[in-house]
């Protein structure tokens, strides 16, 4: 890459930083279509943030994603938010349009668009989500709009009835929520067509770890597992060995990542290759 007078700069920021794969992904991107853009990761603190944006406008850089702990926080500082920011009070991608700060939440359009791209279009299914954290938010806000049924279950039930009756009334769809214990899993397969897991069960140092038995897995069943750390976790090792159809949690983590480089650069993502140059990554860092 060429770096001159003209480069434009994006980024991430978040705090911790430093394990991040977006410069590897966003970087073979750019150049892969002769983008005259560098992408970078900024640490920044908490109490940071507002001094971080205030650097957006005044080193007029081009875009930013926005990672853990600064989603919500970043809001005070933009001067405006689409629908979903607004709606999950998170923003994880910042597009600069002549010093004006726009705010937008791609995690959910990256699940729904992951699930479609894949052969499991969520679209009149009923479908099971565990978890309601940060990201099961953004993913029920935008799988509501597409499915029939939506069940979200979750270790603390309060917050899956919280983020059920949110989406809800947000969607007008039929949605309930439950404690993520066996009986209530298993009981809720019944009739499923899609299942995603959003809660950190599975992910190193817990790879060994699943919330669903194998037995309860169908060839009818699509699962996916949005923990990417493992690539393959045991949830889709045992999906895959009972003919399920699985998709993998970097599909979702290529596909927000695909959203927020469009509405940097309002040009057609280059999907392979983000996939191939984070899934080198990856392949890399967890051996
Ligand atoms: N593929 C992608 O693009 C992508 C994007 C974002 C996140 N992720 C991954 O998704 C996972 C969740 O991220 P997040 O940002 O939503 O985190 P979060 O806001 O901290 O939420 C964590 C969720 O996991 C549940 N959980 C955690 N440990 C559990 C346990 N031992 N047993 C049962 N439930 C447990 C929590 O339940 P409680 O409410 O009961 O605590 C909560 O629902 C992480 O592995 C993250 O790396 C992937």
């Amino acid at each position: 890459m060429d770096i001159s007078g003209k480069t434009r700069v994006c980024g991430v920021i978040g705090d911790p930083i430093e394990h991040t794969l977006s410069p590897i992904m966003y970087n073979a991107a750019f150049n892969s279509l002769n983008l005259d853009i560098a992408f970078l990761a900024f640490k920044v603190k908490p109490a940071e943030v507002g001094a971080a944006i205030a650097g957006m406008r005044a080193l007029n850089i081009l875009g930013l994603n926005v990672t853990m702990p600064h989603k919500k926080a970043v809001i005070n500082y933009l001067d405006e938010v689409d629908q979903s920011a607004r709606f999950l009070s998170a923003v994880n991608t910042i597009r600069n349009k002549s010093g004006r700060l726009f705010g937008f939440n791609t995690d959910g359009m990256g699940a729904v668009r992951a699930l479609r791209e894949n052969g499991a279009d969520p679209r009149g299914k009923k479908v099971v989500l565990l978890g309601a954290g940060g990201a099961a938010r953004a993913i029920a806000y935008m799988l509501a709009k597409e499915v029939d049924e939506l069940v979200v279950l979750n270790r603390t039930v309060k917050q899956a009835e919280a983020l059920a009756g949110l989406i809800k009334r947000a969607r007008n769809k039929k949605v309930s929520a439950g404690a993520l214990t066996p009986s209530v899993i298993q009981q809720s397969l019944s009739g499923t067509d899609i299942l995603v897991n959003a809660t950190s069960i599975g992910m190193k140092p817990n790879a060994g770890h699943s919330p669903v038995l194998p037995e309860w897995l169908k060839p009818n069943l699509a699962v996916m597992d949005i923990v990417y750390n493992p690539i393959e976790t045991k949830l889709a090792k045992d999906a895959k060995a009972a003919g399920a159809k699985v998709v993998s949690g970097v599909e979702m983590l290529i596909y927000q990542g695909a959203a927020s480089f469009e509405i940097w650069t309002g040009c057609k993502p280059p999907v392979e290759v983000m996939r191939e140059s984070a899934l080198n990554h990856l392949k890399k860092v967890q051996t």
